[in-house]
């Protein structure tokens, strides 16, 4: 096999293996924004990608799939429950979030964390090509740029986090937070969302392992010496093009106009797109809503909230939990104001591809991003990119790493359940004048800042670095 100049390390391939009704082998989009905002940049790239393919016990041959080549790293049935059930999505990821679900700390998980970062450390330094580039990407392999870096000094590293990391007093709680973080360093760039994730990730940093930290700079022990390590932020952004095409067709236009007809032509649709995640406020959301409802300040004739929640980690307890409380508000909402002609919320626990996702972004009146900690939040960036039209309204978090950027959206805190009633009836009434002025603003933001602009300013400063 050849190697590769460039290798990028994702806890998944850009692809997913899943079995049809009669067993057949499937392949399809992985979820999330990970795979979204990194796949655009891979296939301009000589390039290889070490990542999972969703599966327990399948191994793999490296093989190529839309023009990237695709090396897959195989996972136990006993590592999925442990590394990635466990450690990855009900260790780090609730207290990278706030701890808005209790994390749990179990030894043998984190023991199955570094058996697992290992075997994708191992891999990637197995298809570096000599002086070549090595980006790790995410809180599932956090300890890859240090593993890496001791196989293959010669290699760049960049590590990149997607999602946010938290404050000192919250981080402190994790048993292995020194491992984690010498993990991290081994990368000669550590990129996070949002300026304030930088600024927790450099004071733990000086505050537990007394590494020297000037600005955005860290002295990292190597060896008899000493090497720079940079951290800083970098906001990802979405790959504007294909938006910007499917809007203009006619037949997505159509089935916009067509979705609008099927919910009975309501005044003013509003529409959440999630993964159904407890960080993302889905229980805020409709909370807020069926207020608005029950004290007759929104009609049910007059607005249709759809909530498009995809299937996530489906078998992690909190995500059991939280699709039982979502689906018992839903239905509460629904029977209570329902009329046969109307329904309050549409709910889909399902994924849909992105036509029908422009469709749905195109006929939103208002679009409700509420979550309660999010690095990013990509879906805010695809309904402003959508809206060639300069019409719309996006309601977004002031958690969310967009909000940085996204400064026209109507801000709000999501646990304010009060404000986050009066911005939605604010949405729902901006006139079209406002919502042209806003929505000109923000597609400006996202159109000159898409995903090229974030990979080239990550990629321009692992080069600075390196050169040192
Ligand atoms: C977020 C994370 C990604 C993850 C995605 C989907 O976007 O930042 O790393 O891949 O969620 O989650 P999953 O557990 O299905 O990979």
């Amino acid at each position: 096999m050849t190697a590769a100049d460039f290798v990028v390390v994702a806890n998944r391939l850009p692809v997913d293996r899943v079995e049809g009704p009669d067993g057949e082998e499937i392949w399809r989009t992985s979820p999330g924004g990970l795979v979204a905002a990194l796949e655009p940049m891979m296939r301009n790239v000589n390039g290889a990608w070490v990542g999972w393919a969703g599966q327990a016990d399948v191994e793999l041959e490296p093989f190529e799939a839309g023009g990237i080549r695709l090396i897959p790293v195989a996972l136990s049935a006993e590592e999925v429950a442990e590394y990635y059930e466990g450690f990855a999505n009900d260790t780090i990821w609730p207290l990278y979030h706030d701890v808005i679900a209790p994390p749990q700390y179990h030894r043998e998980w984190w023991d199955a964390y570094v058996t697992v970062n290992r075997r994708f450390a191992e891999a990637a330094a197995a298809t570096a090509a000599p002086e070549g580039t090595v980006w790790v990407h995410d809180y599932q392999l956090q300890l890859v740029p240090q593993m890496v870096r001791e196989l293959r000094p010669d290699v760049t590293i960049g590590y990149f986090h997607h999602i946010p990391f938290p404050a000192h007093g919250l981080y402190a709680q994790l048993p292995w937070r020194d491992q984690v973080l010498r993990g991290l360093l081994g990368a000669d760039v550590i990129g996070f969302q949002r300026a304030q994730d930088a600024t927790y990730f450099l004071t733990a940093v000086r505050r537990r392992l007394r590494y020297e930290v000037k600005g955005a700079h860290v002295s990292v022990p190597d060896g008899d010496g000493v090497r720079t390590a940079m951290a800083r932020a970098f906001p990802i952004s979405i790959d504007t093009t294909p938006y910007l095409e499917l809007a203009a067709r006619e037949d997505v236009r159509a089935r916009a106009a067509e979705i609008r007809a099927s919910l009975g032509n309501p005044k003013r649709i509003l529409l959440g797109v999630d993964r159904l995640d407890y960080t993302k406020g889905i229980r805020h959301r409709i909370k807020a809503y069926g207020e608005l409802l029950a004290e007759g300040r929104l009609k049910v004739e007059d607005v249709t909230l759809v909530q498009v929640a995809s299937p996530s980690r489906e078998r992690v307890d909190a995500y059991v939990h939280l699709r039982d409380e979502i689906e018992l508000a839903v239905s509460r909402i629904n029977g209570d104001t329902d009329t046969m002609g109307h329904s309050a919320i549409r709910y889909l626990h399902q994924g849909f591809p992105r036509e029908e996702m422009v469709a749905l972004y195109l006929a939103a009146d208002v679009m409700l991003v509420t979550a309660l900690r999010d690095g990013m939040n990509l879906v805010a960036k695809e309904y402003v990119a959508t809206r060639v039209d300069d019409r719309g309204v996006l309601v977004l978090s002031e958690f969310t790493g967009a909000a940085d950027e996204l400064r026209q959206a109507v801000r709000v805190n999501p646990h304010d359940i009060e404000g986050l009633k009066d911005a939605i009836m604010t949405a729902v009434e901006m006139t079209p004048t406002e919502q042209g002025r806003r929505m000109r603003s923000l597609r400006r933001r996202v159109l000159d800042n898409d995903v090229d602009a974030w990979s080239s300013s990550f990629l321009a400063a692992l080069s600075e670095v390196r050169g040192r």
